[in-house]
């Protein structure tokens, strides 16, 4: 099987600071990866790097195919869709608007022809994403009258019912309180096991540590370990590098 998402030697370097050093990271089918490391280990810069938002040095591939300087728009077009820190909704429009204008990619010519090529019936994609997410009963609401928790969940649905071959989430589960975190896990998990890989960052241990099948830390830049999460769960290095705060929430993540 081809592996859905692969970055070998992913660099980037913002003047003197190497943000992202030598990464390499691969996403296979069914897969949910979890990606965790410190404070400024170089996460959205490695997730900014393959969907082409920074530029970098290393190659990314596609299902097979290398999307290495191509477009945000062109990777997204591609099937690679991702999430931002900071969730933007539209808030002047409903719930399933939101979805419909990320799932139609408008107002492009290359992006009219793609849909013509391959036609998707977009409001499969959408009902889908409203429901892996238990959003449907919230679909014309407008996000103003969500919870914080809430509007991160369209946040993630927006980028799912684009129907993408991988999601890249860039803390999905930050401002979610702990019931809010589990029930997101689950439906993640599920999401995954219906057949889209993922890539997860989080800040949340026991989240990434409990539904991930495989883990990679980042510690300035570089990939200090790689492995299921027992495997990072007790490696040295990896105890090392959360030293302090973050320390005890790794082994509280049992
Ligand atoms: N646009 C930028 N210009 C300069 N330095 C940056 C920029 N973006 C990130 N960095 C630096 O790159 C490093 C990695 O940051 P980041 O990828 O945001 O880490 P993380 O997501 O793991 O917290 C940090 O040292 C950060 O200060
Ligand atoms: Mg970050």
């Amino acid at each position: 099987m081809t592996t859905v998402l692969s970055a070998r030697g992913v660099s980037v370097s913002f003047g003197g600071v190497h943000a992202v050093v030598d990464v390499d990271l691969d996403v296979e089918p069914g897969q949910l990866v979890g990606l965790i490391g410190p404070n400024g280990a170089g996460k959205t810069t490695f997730v900014d790097a393959i969907s082409g938002f920074v530029p970098h040095r290393g190659t990314v591939t596609l299902d097979g195919v290398d999307i290495t300087g191509s477009s945000p728009h062109s990777r997204a077009r591609r099937g690679l869709s991702r999430t931002w820190q900071a969730i933007e909704l539209f808030d002047d429009l409903t719930v399933r608007e939101n979805l419909t204008v990320a799932a139609q990619h408008p107002s492009t010519l290359a992006t009219l022809k793609e849909l013509f090529a391959r036609p998707i019936p977009l409001s499969q994609g959408i009902d889908e994403a409203l429901e892996a997410f238990a959003l449907e009963e919230l679909a014309d609401a407008t996000p103003t009258e969500l919870t914080q928790g809430q509007r991160k969940l369209v946040g993630v649905a927006r980028a799912l019912a684009a129907r993408p071959k991988c999601l890249c989430l860039d803390e999905p589960a930050a401002g979610l309180d702990a019931h809010e975190s589990v029930a997101f896990g689950r439906h993640l998990r599920e999401i995954v096991d219906r057949g889209t890989p993922t890539l997860l960052i989080d800040h949340d241990m026991g989240l990434v540590l409990g539904i991930s099948d495989h883990v990679v830390v980042l510690e300035f830049g570089q990939v200090i370990a790689d492995g299921t999460p027992g495997e990072v769960r007790s490696d040295p290095s990896v105890v090392a590098a959360y030293l302090g705060s973050a320390a005890d929430e790794l082994t509280a993540a049992d």
